[in-house]
């Protein structure tokens, strides 16, 4: 089968919900992806974040052989003996009581709302049905229906009505707007990515994670981190509110919590907020299962190990240094922390990101735009500056294209 084979089939016989890149990968190793024809490139895009580890790295896949040999799956009908040691090892590694393990972010961004209006009723007498949540716009949390209820972006939206309600919607990266939505006492928490993804990787002002943790924790508001893509070294730290020292009420994680091996999530909150959930209230099947508990203690160890947080940080700055350096009218800003960078395009003569990506695709590297006009570069966190220094050469080619 060639390429458009492979294409066509999908195309064929799944459903078109995404545009992906026209490439069909086959193999992958540390920073790097092969495609069906033997064609390298470097991975820029990671997985949106979730192979910050690297392409099948051998600690990871040798966690998930072992335990796959052994035991996949007991539900939490019964106990097994890997999910106490992963519980134990997650929440002292990120230092809160108690952990809730979920697969996917979506998932554990909804059990987060739940956890959150749980807590509203339980320890902040708020009456039943009345709790609000706070979101930002342009945020990106996941697709299920309550999730898109708090999304400001048509094309997660249009058409899924009606909508959970329950939502305040504040301008992100806008403290007075915080103020002001948490004058209402039926307000529960805000939940916010301390950089936006999605949206195009935006970086709020320094200080705003802080001075909204402060505000809310004013009004007895829990602050709810979504650190989903910004989490586990990514952005240069192990997580993006480590950058001003805010520990979140509530931390959602997911993605790159088992190196991309399995859908693993987490929600880790203390007791007093945790505890409020009882036996029967929440779960899922696969959530908790011993794969995907020494999967994820193989990845944290890892970024650990090989700390990759420092890695992220120093390479980033070169990164962003060596991007400015482009030259290129197409180049309208780069911006970004740690690996967690965009670019800002500037359509040309009809060119547009798109085609950006694709003359990189050509010349070596896979990265995807985020709303037409931005691109997100991502590498794989275990990256080495060789590595990078080589892509950005193959990055400042593909930009030559458009002269
Ligand atoms: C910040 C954030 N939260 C949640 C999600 C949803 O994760 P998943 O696709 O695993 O459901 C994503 C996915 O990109 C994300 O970036």
């Amino acid at each position: 089968m060639n390429p458009q084979d492979y294409i066509k089939r999908e195309d064929k016989y799944g459903a078109h919900n995404y545009h992906p890149l026209p490439v069909v990968l086959e193999r992958g190793e540390g920073p790097f992806v092969w495609d069906v024809e033997g064609k390298r490139y470097f991975d820029f895009l990671s997985a949106y974040s979730a192979v910050n580890q690297g392409h099948c790295h051998p600690a990871i896949i040798k966690a998930l052989t072992d335990q796959a040999a052994r035991l996949t799956l007991t539900s939490r009908a019964f106990y097994n003996s890997a999910l106490g040691e992963y519980e134990e090892y997650i929440t002292k590694y990120f230092k809160y009581d108690k952990v809730l393990p979920m697969n996917s972010g979506a998932e554990a961004d909804e059990t987060a709302l739940k956890l959150c209006r749980k807590w509203a009723y339980k320890k902040k007498d708020i009456k039943q049905n009345n709790a609000k949540i706070i979101a930002c716009e342009g945020n990106f949390h996941g697709r299920t229906i309550s999730i898109i209820s708090m999304s400001t972006d048509p094309d997660a939206r249009n058409d899924y009505g009606p909508f959970t309600p329950g939502f305040i919607i504040i301008p992100y990266n806008d403290l007075k707007a915080l103020e002001n939505a948490l004058r209402d006492p039926d307000v529960a928490g805000f939940l916010v990515e301390p950089i936006q993804g999605e949206a195009g990787v935006f970086v709020p002002d320094e200080g705003y994670l802080k001075k909204s943790y402060d505000l809310c924790k004013s009004k007895n508001v829990l602050f709810i981190a979504d650190e989903v893509q910004t989490g586990i070294a990514r952005t240069g730290k192990l997580l993006a509110c480590d950058h001003e020292n805010v520990r979140p009420d509530i931390l959602i994680l997911g993605k790159a919590l088992s190196g991309g091996v399995l859908p693993v999530s987490a929600v880790l909150a203390d007791d007093e907020i945790m505890l409020t959930i009882k036996p029967g209230e929440h779960g899922s099947t696969f959530g908790g299962n011993p794969l995907a508990a020494k999967v994820a203690v193989a990845a944290l160890e890892v970024v650990k190990n090989e700390k990759l947080a420092e890695n992220a940080d120093r390479l980033g700055k070169i990164f962003r240094a060596e991007f400015s350096n482009i030259k290129s009218d197409m180049v309208e800003l780069v911006r970004g922390k740690g690996l967690l960078n965009a670019v800002v395009i500037k359509p040309k003569n009809g060119k547009e990101a798109w085609d950006v990506c694709l003359a990189m695709k050509d010349k070596g590297l896979i990265a995807k735009p985020t709303h037409n006009h931005i691109i997100r570069f991502a590498p794989p966190l275990i990256i080495t500056e060789k590595q990078l220094m080589e892509a950005i050469g193959l990055i400042k080619e593909a930009f030559k294209l458009f002269e």
